[in-house]
């Protein structure tokens, strides 16, 4: 079945495109997302977006709502408006995230918004990061000797005491956590009061399918300290687990294969 978001001419009511950016590369980017970004009138984009991805959409007025040094955030609330006033204004409008809008991409709330407010909303997924940064490091995230589940975890250390992690890693098991290398230390503490090996393998995914991307592999109980003797920064990801230590994963982060 054609999507929507591949039909040409121009939208007779305005409508939201919530569109993943991949990981990074742009040529992550999926056909859909290509063909949604030269159609936007608007585009509402993050911050991270290599300006390539941006391109594709020539015509657009560019939106940007990230975090930058100069100023905060645009509250949720804020863009979630943004996004329906421009719909409303009769445009097609791309809000343009990294990754996949909804993983850890409060698609769901921009989704939310449009519908309470009426306005048309469709999804166009992305790689998400951990499959880029994965695929980039010939790290498996399944692997029928060593992983038969994996999970995405916000490393964002709210109420941190009170998670139970126990049961997301372990053997058998891949845990993914998303923004978690300011956190690396007591994310490490925690896994480690809950039940985990300080044996357990991990590795750190820094810049998946950017430019410098690296892999740092190292044992949970040194996870912080890799995190800051490395010099680590974000965009990153851990990674807990037995497919930190494949073959072909030891030699990316030993060099002898490029994770470009
Ligand atoms: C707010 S979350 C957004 C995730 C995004 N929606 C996705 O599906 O990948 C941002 C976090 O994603 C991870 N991330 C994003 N891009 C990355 C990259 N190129 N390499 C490693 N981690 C990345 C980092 O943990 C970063 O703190």
């Amino acid at each position: 079945m054609q999507s929507s978001v591949i039909a040409p001419g121009r939208a007779a009511s305005g409508r939201v495109i919530l569109v993943g950016a991949g990981p990074g590369a742009p040529d992550l980017l999926t056909v859909r997302a290509v063909r949604a970004l030269a159609m936007a009138a608007v585009v509402v984009h993050d911050g991270l977006i290599d300006p390539a991805v941006l391109d594709f959409a020539p015509g657009a007025r560019r939106i940007d709502v990230s975090k930058r040094r100069d100023r905060h955030t645009l509250p949720q609330d804020a863009i979630n408006a943004l996004l329906v006033v421009e719909a409303r204004a009769g445009h097609t409008v791309i809000r343009l995230k990294g990754g996949d809008p909804f993983i850890f991409g409060r698609g769901g709330e921009e989704v939310d918004a449009c519908i309470a407010a009426g306005v048309a909303v469709e999804v166009v997924p992305g790689v998400s990061a951990a499959l880029g940064a994965a695929a980039g490091a010939l790290m498996p995230l399944t692997h029928r000797e060593h992983a038969s589940s994996v999970s995405f975890v916000a490393g964002t250390c709210q109420n941190l005491v009170e998670q139970d992690w126990a049961g997301l890693a372990g053997k058998g098991r891949t845990l993914v956590i998303y923004m978690g290398v300011t956190n690396a230390v007591a994310i490490a503490d925690k896994l480690i009061a809950d039940g985990l090996s300080p044996d357990c393998p991990c590795a750190v995914l820094e810049r998946g399918t950017l430019p410098g991307a690296r892999v740092v592999r190292t044992l949970l109980a040194d996870l912080g300290g890799a995190v800051v003797a490395h010099r680590v920064i974000s965009p990153a990801l851990l990674v807990i687990g037995d497919v930190t230590r494949g073959v072909a994963a030891a030699a990316v982060s030993e060099g002898l294969i490029c994770a470009c």
